[in-house]
């Protein structure tokens, strides 16, 4: 097995590449070059460093990888598709063991999943879902179900407003546009809500899983919207960007405004604990030992399940005033 040192910079990516040629048992059984140190090499694909959530959930694929045994091929595609392409197609290219990405959008990867699919590297999905047709293209998709997520936060909000009978004015904060979990927690959220017609989404707008564009669009919508009830973020970081709007604006966040948002991490629960956020529903980043464990059985050629699904729950400002100094992101 060849081997390079150093770093190979491809297009504008920042791909890291500390070695060339795969190491491991050789995929799906075929063409994947093995030998070596008979350690798996693993190309992965992460979306960006967009929030705190990605932030704990790189942390945690490359500490689970190292733990494992597991050499680890890391690209940040810098929330960009092309990026996420181009870095795939360079993992082919090295013959790695195999590939897991997290993909940025649900669409457009069938091309790219064929080439992997034809030069037997096999595929795992971390965290997003695509949207092929053709399951045949990955192996497993590990992550969080967040139509589920979506539908949590509605129904806390249902129940928040169960005695009343004026309309409340929401506005939601979206993620990246595309992506499966702006989809499927705007899908999930509406499906509950629509229920009771006093529940009234007055706008809604991408926020593209950031804190300063939460923020942002957060100052436009109380600009042209006198009177918000509650704000709906996809996200903590979106959320945070907006009590920042908020206060700016001279109300109160939790009070004047309600906020609900997905993630849980570290800075969303503390601001759950000071009763600026209302309402979290927990997503998972530490997705990074069971990845490990589900690329040891797909080179191995053993089967997996289709989908593994994150266990998560979701915390009032009580609980994470329990909670928050045993939070691990
Ligand atoms: O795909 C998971 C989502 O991506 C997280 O909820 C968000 O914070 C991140 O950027």
């Amino acid at each position: 097995m060849k081997r390079f040192s150093g770093l190979i910079l491809i297009g504008a990516l920042a791909v890291t590449v500390a070695a060339c040629g795969g190491g491991g048992s050789g995929g799906q059984g075929g063409a994947a070059a093995g030998g070596g140190d008979g350690k798996i090499v693993m190309g992965f694909s992460q979306v960006g460093a967009e929030s705190g959530w990605r932030t704990a959930n790189t942390k945690s694929v490359q500490e689970a990888a190292a733990k494992a045994g597991i050499e680890l091929k890391f690209s940040d595609a810098q929330q960009k598709q092309e990026n996420q392409i181009k870095a795939i197609r360079s993992f082919i290219q090295q013959r790695v063991d195999v590939i897991a990405f997290s993909p940025v959008v649900e669409s457009g990867w069938d091309p790219v999943l064929v080439e992997a699919k034809n030069a037997k590297i096999p595929v795992i999905l971390t965290d997003r879902a695509v949207d092929s047709k053709d399951t045949s293209l990955y192996k497993t998709f590990l992550g969080s179900d967040f139509v589920e997520e979506g539908k949590k936060a509605g129904q806390w909000l249902v129940e928040e407003y169960k005695d009343s009978t004026e309309t409340v004015n929401i506005v939601e904060l979206q993620g990246t546009t595309g992506s499966a979990p702006a989809n499927d927690r705007k899908a999930g959220f509406a499906e509950v809500i629509q229920a009771d017609p006093k529940f009234k989404i007055i706008a809604s707008q991408t926020g593209d899983f950031t804190r300063a564009k939460g923020k942002e669009v957060m100052e436009a919508f109380l600009k042209s919207n006198p009177d918000i009830d509650v704000l709906y973020a996809h996200n903590d970081d979106m959320g945070l960007g907006a009590i920042e709007a908020i206060e700016g604006a001279g109300k109160v966040p939790g009070k004047d405004i309600k906020i609900i948002t997905v993630d849980a991490v570290k800075d969303g629960m503390q601001a759950l604990a000071d009763g600026k956020i209302n309402f979290i529903v927990e997503c998972s980043p530490l997705l990074g030992p069971q990845l490990m464990d589900l690329a040891k059985k797909v080179v191995a050629g053993e089967q997996v399940p289709a989908r593994v699904v994150t266990e998560e729950t979701t915390f009032t400002q009580e609980q994470a005033k329990q909670v928050l100094s045993s939070r691990q992101y």
